[in-house]
């Protein structure tokens, strides 16, 4: 689903990424590890479309992949308004009645109609999952999703995860927590010093 060949990314002359080949499937979860500045975030983020490699060779689709990314992204507004308003502007409709079922999943029903500025930096992070699943995209990559919330709901995040791969899709997380790698995913994937090493399968 996801082909990458001899992909390589610079930054001011420093290669941050240098890939020489990585396939990954429906249907799966892949773990990516790796220290601080590794290039873990860079290579979603090349994977989303939001930044461009220098050299390589890509095959996915676009259309049908969602970034959860590192830094949460609102629009100023609330709750409710920031899990609807990115629907509308690509023309499609989302029932209130799932917006508020997922709220509801994650324990968060009454931060409906909060102001997104005044969120905890959890809530700010649970709310960002939970637009990223209303997506229902085929590949979903999720920058760290569980690094500022409780023990709680990572559980539940780790949850929805091993379910939207249920469902076929293709799941590539970063994270720092290599228990959590190890609870969710099939293979895990570690960039060193640009290189992405199979750590486990
Ligand atoms: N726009 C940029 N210009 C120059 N250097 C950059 C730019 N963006 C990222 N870098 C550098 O590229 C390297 C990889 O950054 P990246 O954000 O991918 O790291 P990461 O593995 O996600 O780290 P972390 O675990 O801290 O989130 C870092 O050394 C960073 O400083
Ligand atoms: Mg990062």
């Amino acid at each position: 689903m996801i082909k990458i060949k001899n992909l390589k990314k610079f930054y001011n002359n420093r290669l941050i990424l240098d890939i020489s080949e990585l396939d990954l499937d429906a249907g799966k979860v892949y773990s990516l590890i790796g220290r601080n500045g590794a290039g873990k975030s860079t290579l979603l983020n090349i994977l989303s479309g939001v930044l461009s490699s220098d050299e390589g060779y890509i095959e996915t689709d676009l259309d049908e992949t969602i970034l959860c990314p590192q830094e949460p992204m609102f629009f100023k507004g609330d709750v409710v308004y920031n899990l609807t308003e990115p629907f509308k502007l690509m023309g499609k409709n989302i029932e209130i009645s799932k917006v508020r079922e997922q709220l509801k999943n994650f324990g968060i029903s009454e931060l409906e109609n909060s102001l997104i500025s005044t969120l905890s930096g959890g809530e700010k992070a649970k709310v960002q999952f939970v637009r990223t699943k209303l997506y229902d995209k085929k590949i979903v990559l999720l920058d760290e999703p569980t690094a500022s919330i409780d023990k709680k709901s990572t559980a539940l995040v780790e949850e929805a995860i091993v379910k939207m791969k249920n469902e076929g899709k293709l799941i590539l997380i970063i994270t720092h927590n290599y228990e959590q790698a190890l609870r969710i995913s099939d293979t895990i994937f570690e960039i060193d010093d640009g290189k992405l090493i199979r750590r486990r399968i």
